[in-house]
């Protein structure tokens, strides 16, 4: 079994998880998502899965915005996350998911969001975010919330910020 090799993208990779993201979500929206983030230089992070040598998956990750009644606060949202279906159900996602918690540890955020599949990410630390004070425009009042989740990467950043969370426009399309 060749091992797992996880790196930032390059150039030369974008057509590549183009055609992935939308292979794997079996329609365009999320791959045409990932290439929106890029052009408006949002993709502040973007890592690929290779097994030898192809891609065989993606995660992106773009900032959200938390506003309360003071101030805005920046903080890392995961999405789109694509593994090639005919390499699903393998680590192949799992792995994306904990190289981007250590990336985002790294580089100093307390906080990663996701609107994500409630029986997945758990495994990884995610939990409702909403129960900590976070709402969400794709918590309807009084809806289920619990895909909106997030990890907590510093024991510290719930107790400092809290409140309306705002993913890149780019979503809005999704
Ligand atoms: C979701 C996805 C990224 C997971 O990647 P993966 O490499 O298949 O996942 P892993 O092999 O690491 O993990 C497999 C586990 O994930 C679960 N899983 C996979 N896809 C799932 C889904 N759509 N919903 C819930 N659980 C899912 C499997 O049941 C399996 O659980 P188990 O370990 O308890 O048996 C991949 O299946 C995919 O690209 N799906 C289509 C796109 C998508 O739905 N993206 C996520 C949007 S939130």
């Amino acid at each position: 079994m060749p091992s797992l090799i996880i790196r930032q993208e390059s150039v030369a990779d974008v057509s590549k998880i183009y055609e992935l993201t939308k292979s794997a979500f079996g329609r365009a929206p999320e791959a045409d998502l990932v290439d929106l983030l890029r052009a408006d230089d949002a993709l502040i992070f973007s890592q690929v899965a290779l097994l030898d040598n192809q891609i065989v998956g993606h995660a992106a990750y773009s900032l959200v915005s938390i506003t309360d009644a003071d101030a805005s606060h920046y903080q890392p949202a995961l999405g789109p996350i694509a593994v090639a279906p005919s390499h699903q159900r393998r680590g192949i996602g799992s792995a994306l998911v904990r190289a981007g918690l250590e990336a985002m540890v790294e580089a100093g955020y307390g906080l990663l969001f996701l609107v994500g599949h409630v029986s997945y990410y758990p495994r990884f630390g995610f939990q409702p975010a909403q129960p900590l004070g976070f709402s969400s425009d794709y918590v309807e009042p009084g809806g289920p919330h619990e895909h909106f989740m997030v990890a907590v990467l510093d024991a510290r950043a719930p107790d400092s910020v809290r409140g309306h969370v705002r993913f890149h426009p780019a979503f809005d399309a999704v």
